[in-house]
């Protein structure tokens, strides 16, 4: 059964490059992107893990931890991080799973037995503080995602959550921002005093909110 936005991310107990990591407590109540990986010593999985080290500090501003996972042992993992500071100009600085005996990965569905039956595909799971997945995404091993877009993600899914507004086609953080149909006209008065531009009454435009 795939993991469907909404769900209970699942809780493990597995060895990690920092030790053995209880996902839910390890998570307390900060937001997570759990992010599989191929294996170690790959080079899309090398620039990928310098890309997320050298943007941890843009995943700390949005209270989000971020935990990586490949089906290995935490001894190569370690070994290789040396690699990746080494090419990518960034030493890691979170976490990876060690999910040797793919415990984790059988839980999360990283692996997709049709594409290969032993290695994870690049997968992406971003859950809340209520530890409910609010995305998932999955990429084939040769495409490296972008990690910039998973924060414009993050940026959205809590605007929606802090001032109930959604996002519209391409937009950038800073960019004007939509009135989720859940909120009625009355609602969004007391919202959005300075108000908003409706082009369709079910599309009701502002300015993004500030903090
Ligand atoms: C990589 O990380 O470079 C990779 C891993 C598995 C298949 C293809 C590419």
């Amino acid at each position: 059964m795939s993991i469907r936005l909404g769900d209970i991310a699942p809780d493990f107990t597995q060895d990690s490059t920092e030790g053995e990591i209880n996902f839910h407590d390890w998570l307390g109540d900060s937001w997570g992107v759990l992010f599989s990986h191929p294996k170690t010593f790959t080079p899309v999985c090398t620039t990928e893990l310098g890309e997320v080290a050298r943007l941890k500090s843009e995943f700390d501003r949005r209270n989000v931890k971020v935990l990586a996972l490949s089906v290995d042992v935490a001894a190569d993992q370690k070994k290789w991080e040396a690699d990746i500071a080494e090419t990518q100009g960034h030493e890691v600085n979170f976490p990876m799973i060690a999910d040797h005996d793919s415990k984790v990965s059988g839980l999360y569905g990283m692996i997709h037995p049709n594409a290969n039956n032993t290695l994870t595909v690049r997968t992406v799971f971003i859950i809340d503080p209520a530890k409910k997945v609010r995305l998932t995404l999955t990429y084939p091993a040769s495409t490296g995602r972008n990690f910039e877009e998973i924060l414009r993600a993050i940026d959205s899914i809590q605007l929606t959550e802090n001032y109930k507004v959604a996002t519209p086609v391409n937009w950038k953080n800073g960019e004007d921002v939509i009135i989720v149909p859940a909120v009625s006209d009355e609602d969004a008065k007391k919202r959005f005093p300075q108000g908003w531009t409706a082009k369709k009454p079910y599309l009701r435009i502002l300015p993004q909110p500030k903090p």
